[in-house]
């Protein structure tokens, strides 16, 4: 029996490039290796996206995208949250357990509420429960998380904890969540293309690279990617910006191309700079624009039919049901739910 893990992506905002090279690649290689449960979090954006008119959309590129970068749905459980009504009922039995306070006290709770004082509903202060319903509802071991993510796994591991202790009997009906880091992986780091950060989703869009982004705008925000007048000295250390440049390249380019411009920059000082970051960036963008186009080409495609999406979704749906049930008639047994 392999290991799950899953995992859930919020629709809110285009697939970029520091979630690709960050989190996808690595979900690519553990498909083989584990029991894979991956799905859309539409229920999680709706306590900050009320607006729904464009979900679908989102929902379904979302998807696409994923397929597109090389999740085989026939390997995966890919599903959409909002299609395992079962997710909300433990949600609800979750919820029981969950103090105000504590609720309260979550860092992203704390950062929503700063950012949309206007608009702090009961979702929001309970998203961590309902992730925590994503995961214990297939009883997930393994859940690979960011360091933004943590607070919220620990949450998890908690209300399972007080799950168990006041219903199992002895059991462990839930069991803990673990965080999962990829040993496979590399951790790469990429940065915003104003050297501002990481690269990030909805805020930044010129310094971000979407995988969506066509070959004319990839130009645009590659040559306009902060640079400098060049080192100072030969094999200077490259400040963040343009190691991400470097970076980027490495991933995208051969490596002949980057052994150029590695020699062009450790070659270059003060009055003798050999590098030209302008070159550096055209070539940067033609291989940038090489590496996305299948990707974009493969999400297009999907987009534009009628069925493959749905049927993609209604599988997973069904496979992803077939677990939650398993668990919420634990769940039921053990709370007492059963009167007849
Ligand atoms: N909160 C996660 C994020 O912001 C998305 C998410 C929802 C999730 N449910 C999950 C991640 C369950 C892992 C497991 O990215």
């Amino acid at each position: 029996m392999k290991e799950r893990v899953l995992t859930g992506i919020r629709p809110t905002g285009l697939l970029h490039l520091g979630n690709y090279f960050g989190a996808t690649r690595n979900f690519l290689q553990m498909q083989d290796e584990y029991d894979c449960y991956v799905f859309v979090a539409d229920w999680h954006s709706l306590t900050t996206h009320p607006d729904t008119s464009e979900l679908q959309q989102s929902v379904r590129r979302v998807v696409a995208e994923n397929i597109a970068c090389g999740l085989d749905p026939e390997k995966v459980t890919l599903y959409v949250q909002s299609d395992v009504p079962e997710i909300a009922e433990l949600y609800l039995y979750l919820n029981m357990l969950a103090y105000k306070g504590e609720l309260e006290k979550t860092t992203t709770f704390k950062d929503k509420v700063r950012q949309h004082p206007d608009n702090v509903n009961a979702g929001l202060l309970t998203y961590p429960v309902l992730q925590a319903a994503d995961i214990l509802i297939h009883r997930a071991g393994k859940v690979p998380v960011g360091k933004d993510q943590e607070q919220h796994l620990e949450m998890a591991r908690n209300f399972a904890q007080r799950f168990n202790y006041r219903y199992g009997n002895g059991e462990t009906i839930l069991p803990e969540p673990q965080a999962f880091n990829y040993s496979g992986g590399e951790l790469i780091k990429i940065l915003s293309l104003d050297g501002n950060g990481k690269m990030s989703k909805s805020e930044n869009a010129m310094n971000t690279i979407y995988l969506a982004d066509e070959p004319e705008l990839l130009r645009k925000k590659i040559m306009k990617a902060k640079t400098d007048q060049g080192p100072a000295e030969p094999y200077s250390q490259k400040p963040d910006y343009i190691q991400n440049l470097f970076t980027l390249m490495k991933l995208v380019s051969s490596p002949d191309t980057v052994a150029r411009f590695e020699m062009d920059y450790n070659n270059s000082s003060a009055g003798n700079v050999v590098i030209r970051y302008g070159d550096m960036k055209k070539q940067l963008a033609e291989d940038m624009i090489k590496f996305l186009e299948p990707v974009r080409e493969k999400t297009n495609a999907m987009l534009a039919d009628d069925h493959y999406l749905g049927n993609v979704m209604k599988q997973g749906r069904d496979k992803a049901r077939a677990s939650a049930s398993e668990t919420l008639q634990l769940v039921r047994k053990a709370v007492g739910m059963q009167y007849y």
